[in-house]
């Protein structure tokens, strides 16, 4: 297949072909959403597969079932992917999605419903350094390049879901009030149950130590890397190559220092300031 081929263009952003659709787009542009449902927002890499096995423990108390018994991109599935029409009858009460999409995409119904979001944010170098991975061990996805072909991709938005900087201040400048909650990638690597103590209490969950702290243990890296479910091994080889890179790779808040060298960091963060403008200096984690 030409890497061409491989993607679409949707409003300027490019996806998959293998998981999205023109049609997997329309159904998300007229989907209607529920006032209970709660909606996990990511620029890709930021952590969604992690957000899948963490939303439906924070929803329905701990019952470990969804997350040993269906695969996560069925139990949460993305708003924007074809999976959605498949699966969306058979999703409990409230539901939990996911999505890439940039706020200025979202279905018009969530903006009349009461539907709750909690945006992840992470450091957008670490970002870079696990999506070159991902390219290289997804079948569907465009070959990388070197990592300084990618970096490039990366600030001209040529890459999937657009630019990281307009996903961000798309997300950041939203009139959506206590619908949405903010937390980052590093915060939840730092302290699991504080973090998901912070969403729990959003979701008006109030779930006690005892079951934020089991959450925490099915939810860490290391039990996510052997769950079947969350892990990617259902994938055939020949879409995802875990012997490339493995899906759930390092795990970690940093891994860029193993990557960038001092000109490439210079660049990158140029760039990324002058795009972000005043939203810069709000941002959890120096850009240098
Ligand atoms: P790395 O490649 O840096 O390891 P997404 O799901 O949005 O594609 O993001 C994938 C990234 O989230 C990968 O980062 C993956 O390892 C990381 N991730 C997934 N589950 C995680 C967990 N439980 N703890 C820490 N990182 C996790």
């Amino acid at each position: 297949m030409s890497s061409e081929g491989k993607y679409l263009l949707y409003n300027g952003l490019l996806a998959p072909k293998e998981t999205h659709s023109l049609e997997s787009f329309k159904f998300a542009e007229e989907f209607t959403l529920k006032d209970d449902d709660v909606i996990g927002v990511l620029y890709p890499k930021s952590g969604t597969i992690w957000m899948q096995e963490i939303l439906p423990l924070l929803l329905n108390g701990g019952d470990l079932t969804p997350i040993q018994t269906i695969p996560n991109w069925d139990r949460v599935p993305w708003l924007e992917e074809k999976r959605l029409a498949e699966v969306v009858d058979q999703l409990p009460s409230p539901r939990a999605m996911v999505t890439h999409f940039p706020y200025h995409l979202m279905p018009a119904s969530f903006h009349t419903s009461k539907a709750k979001v909690i945006y992840v944010m992470r450091n957008p170098k670490d970002i870079l350094v696990s999506s070159f991975y991902f390219h290289q061990m997804a079948e569907f996805l465009e070959d990388p390049g070197t990592f300084d072909e990618f970096i490039e991709k990366f600030l001209e938005g040529k890459v999937l879901f657009g630019k990281w900087t307009d996903h961000v201040k798309g997300w950041k400048d939203t009139d959506l009030g206590d619908r949405i909650m903010y937390i980052t990638y590093e915060e939840m690597v730092q302290d699991l149950p504080a973090a998901l103590k912070r969403m729990s209490d959003f979701l008006g969950r109030n779930l006690s130590d005892e079951t934020i702290q089991k959450i925490a243990e099915h939810c860490s890296f290391k039990t996510m890397k052997t769950n079947t479910m969350s892990n990617f091994s259902l994938v055939p080889k020949v879409y995802m190559d875990s012997d490339k890179s493995p899906f759930l790779r390092k795990g970690i808040a940093g891994d860029w220092k193993n990557h960038f060298s001092s000109e490439q960091l210079a660049r990158f963060t140029l760039v990324i300031r002058k795009e972000l403008g005043n939203e810069s200096s709000s941002l959890p984690w120096s850009l240098d």
